[in-house]
């Protein structure tokens, strides 16, 4: 059912400083920021060639990262993104297994625009997974 490691998700307090980090010290093909106001996030993606990394930092009112920022205020590791061929295919075979997915369960048009699950970190190991349609 899953493919390739998209990106990990790493949520920062400070996305223009993470940013340079990866630029100017790592070395690493760094993107502007994007404002996502559907998503309640700024996005940077680094370019490390097999996969990428995603940074996001909280933008506006209710943002999905606000409360995981409160509770690491330091930042830290938020999600993988698990490629799948056919999202519909793999979210009914998820629901007999009885894997959890977040909010209503149907898939939605994620950050990169296209459509996208979030599997609760109590049914995987305690990690959050998104998974995208490829
Ligand atoms: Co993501």
């Amino acid at each position: 059912m899953i493919g390739k490691l998209n990106h990990i998700a790493i949520a920062v307090p400070n996305i223009k400083e993470a940013a340079e980090q990866y630029k100017n010290i790592f070395g690493a093909k760094v993107s502007d920021p994007v404002e996502q106001p559907d998503h309640g996030v700024t996005t940077v993606f680094i370019d490390l060639g097999n996969t990428k990394i995603e940074l996001l930092e909280v933008l506006g009112e209710g943002s999905p990262i606000q409360n995981f920022i409160d509770k690491n205020p330091k930042g830290g590791m938020h999600h993988i993104c698990l490629e799948v061929n056919d999202i519909n295919t793999a979210i009914d075979k998820l629901n007999t297994h009885e894997v959890s997915i977040t909010g209503t369960g149907k898939p939605k048009i994620g950050a990169h625009g296209k459509p996208v699950v979030f599997l609760h970190p109590k049914s995987c190991n305690g990690t959050l997974i998104e998974l995208e349609e490829v």
